[in-house]
C-alpha cells in the first residue's frame, strides 16, 4: 500500500468518463497543493491504447485541462494494491470490479457519485453514443466528484 493517496478511476472503455475524471482530479489536486497519484482504467480491453475521445478531450480543453497524452489501460487485479481508493463510475463498472478485486484487496472500491453529498447512487452515465451535451454533463460530475474526494483525503 502506498503512504500517500492513491487514486484509480475506472468506466467501460478508459476513453470517456475516466480519463476525464483522471484529468479533473490532477487538475483539482494540483491547485489545492494535494500530492496524490491518479490514473484511470477500463473494465473492457477495446481501446486499450488509444487516447481518449476526440469528444472528451475537446470538452476538458474548453474547461482548461488538457487529457490528450492519457492512453487507455485495462484494470488488473493488483490494482487494488496499487490504489488506496477504486472509483466505478456507474453500477455496472462497480460490479465487474467487484469480480475483479483480489480477496485481499487493500484499496476501498465505491461508486464515485457516493461521495458527492445528494449525488448518492447516482451513475456517470456513458456519453460515447449521445451528443456533446452528454460529455459536458459528464465533466460537472466528475468535477464535483474531483472537489469530494480532495475533501475527503484532507480530513
Ligand atoms: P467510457 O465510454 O466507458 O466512458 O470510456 C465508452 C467508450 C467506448 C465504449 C463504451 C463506453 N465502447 O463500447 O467502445
Amino acid at each position: 500500500m502506498n503512504s500517500r493517496p492513491a487514486v484509480l478511476f475506472v468506466c467501460l472503455g478508459n476513453i470517456c468518463r475516466s480519463p476525464m475524471a483522471e484529468g479533473a482530479l490532477r487538475v483539482a489536486a494540483e491547485r489545492a497543493g494535494v500530492n496524490i497519484e491518479i490514473d484511470s482504467a477500463g473494465t473492457g480491453s477495446w481501446h486499450v491504447g488509444n487516447p481518449p475521445d476526440s469528444r472528451a478531450i475537446a470538452t476538458a480543453r474548453s474547461m482548461g485541462v488538457d487529457i490528450s497524452g492519457l492512453r487507455a489501460r485495462q484494470v488488473e487485479p493488483s490494482d487494488f494494491h496499487r490504489f488506496t481508493h477504486v472509483f466505478a463510475l456507474d453500477q455496472q463498472n462497480l460490479a465487474d470490479l467487484a469480480v475483479i478485486a483480489p480477496t485481499d484487496a487493500a484499496a476501498e472500491l465505491a461508486l464515485l457519485l457516493d461521495i458527492v453529498p445528494g449525488m448518492e447512487g447516482q451513475p456517470v452515465a456513458d456519453p460515447y453514443y449521445g451528443g456533446d451535451e452528454g460529455f459536458t454533463r459528464t465533466w460537472q460530475q466528475v468535477t464535483m466528484a474531483a472537489e469530494a474526494i480532495l475533501e475527503r483525503l484532507a480530513t
